[in-house]
């Protein structure tokens, strides 16, 4: 039976070998890459062959009578199906045609770049960006970048993707940042690529990132994140008294990274917004220092959620205010909301947390009655600090302490008074003695 088989095997391979296409680096490119296309013939031995190529079915010229061949800068018209058959040198006997292998070309090859699980980061946290190629998966290599400003022959500020030093960490298409730290604040690109040929660049994805001690701080005024259009607003980095070399810089929802103050100061007015400048703003040192973010939103409408700017520490109070565009309509019957489910209602348009906690934290908003409702604004909450917290777990260790040494005291009293007011063999007191 066995001996049948192999019979068959080897009197097929004998009567007509099988050609097989390959094409690298894969089946599907991009216009401008290099292919190589390969005819190989499955069992066709030591033997010397001649090929023929088709392209869906016709005929390739003839200077493709060779087995391998390259197809430099591909155009789309590259694109079909690629089939070939080997015929023996010495006896002219051919091979079986190959299966039809689709080359397919297309235009633009597109970097798409995504962030796990967020965007939005406190330093210490982990956060992995993911670069693929749209539609193609063989044989990239990724490289990561960071947009930095500079500053042209003629003093404007431009801005360009800068390699990061440890790109290398990502060319396998995902880079981790474990942990964040607040200098991570930025927006990153990628980019493929596959031999002599890139991709684009991939749309901007920032990255934010708030700690609990940043360098500076931007101070805005009014202090708030929601505006209405035409508000006026002014941006600034630290107490004034050293500011030197920081700027404000402002990332625009449409795509689009700025200097928001002028190139020589630390302060961005804007005499009246608008909802093209609803973005994050943050400071940012020459020497790469950073504050932490600020997401800010201008609204169209009639009433605004006037929350606080940077996050609130657990313990402390937390006011929030409804605004009203016009101030004719009084500010009762106002709804406070977290996350869609309601805060507060029926108040003043304003409502206070004496005492905020972590759940406490979430996306608000308020509602007015006749006006309409306001934008959301995340309400971040952070922890005690850390200084303060090693205090109260003394304080309660200690508190603990005393108490244990209290009731040790307490027992050993009345144990005393027990043996001297009862008998010896009195079990009772023995037991309350454990
Ligand atoms: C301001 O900061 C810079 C850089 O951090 C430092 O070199 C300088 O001494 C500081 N100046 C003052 C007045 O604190
Ligand atoms: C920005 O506005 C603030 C407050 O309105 C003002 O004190 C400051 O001089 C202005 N700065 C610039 C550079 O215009
Ligand atoms: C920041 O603002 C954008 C646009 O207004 C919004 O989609 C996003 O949820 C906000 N994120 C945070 C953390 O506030």
């Amino acid at each position: 039976m066995i001996l049948f088989i192999s019979l068959i095997q080897d009197g097929k391979a004998q009567e007509s070998p099988k050609a097989v296409v390959t094409i690298k680096p894969d089946k599907h490119v991009f216009r401008g890459e290099t292919v190589t296309l390969r005819c190989e013939i499955q069992g066709g031995g030591e033997a010397e062959w001649t090929y023929s190529w088709y392209i869906n079915d016709y005929k390739l010229y003839r200077k493709h009578k060779i087995q391998e061949f390259s197809l430099r800068s591909v155009k789309n018209e590259a694109s079909g199906n690629y089939t070939c058959r080997g015929r023996r040198s010495s006896d002219t006997q051919g091979s079986e045609i190959s299966d039809a292998v689709t080359l397919t070309v297309s235009d633009v090859a597109e970097a798409v770049v995504s962030v796990s699980p967020l965007s939005w980061l406190t330093e210490g946290d982990s956060v992995t960006l993911s670069c693929e190629v749209k539609h193609s998966s063989t044989g990239w290599i990724f490289s990561w970048y960071t947009f930095v400003s500079y500053r042209d022959s003629q003093g404007f500020i431009r801005y360009r993707a800068l390699l990061l030093s440890d790109s290398s960490r990502g060319s396998g298409g995902s880079y981790t940042l474990s942990p964040v730290t607040l200098n991570h604040t930025g927006v990153y690109v990628c980019r493929a690529e596959r031999g002599v040929f890139h991709t684009r660049y991939s749309k901007l994805q920032p990255l934010w990132i708030t700690g609990e001690s940043p360098p500076v701080s931007l101070i805005i005024s009014p202090s708030r994140t929601q505006y209405f259009t035409a508000d006026s607003l002014s941006l600034s980095c630290g107490d004034q008294s050293n500011s030197t070399g920081w700027t404000v810089r402002r990332y625009r929802y449409s795509e689009e990274l700025f200097n928001c103050s002028s190139v020589s100061g630390s302060t961005c007015n804007i005499s009246s917004l608008s909802t093209s400048d609803i973005g994050v703003y943050w400071c940012q040192s020459e020497s790469g220092g950073r504050s932490n973010p600020v997401n800010i939103t201008v609204h169209n409408g009639a009433v605004i959620l006037d929350s606080p700017v940077h996050p609130v520490t657990e313990g402390h109070p937390l006011t929030l205010r409804c605004l009203s565009h016009s101030k004719k309509i009084p500010d009762s019957g106002v709804d406070f909301y977290k996350d869609d489910s309601i805060l507060q209602s029926q108040t003043t348009g304003e409502m206070t947390i004496n005492s905020v906690s972590k759940s406490d934290e979430g996306f608000c908003h308020c509602k007015h009655p006749e006006r309409g409702e306001s934008l959301k604004s995340w309400v971040s909450v952070r922890g005690p600090l850390q200084a303060s917290s090693s205090v109260l777990r003394l304080i309660s260790s200690l508190v603990t302490v005393s108490v244990y040494l209290l009731l040790t005291i307490v027992v050993a009293v009345k144990c005393f008074r027990a043996r001297v007011e009862t008998d010896e063999d009195n079990t009772q007191n023995a037991v309350i003695e454990d």
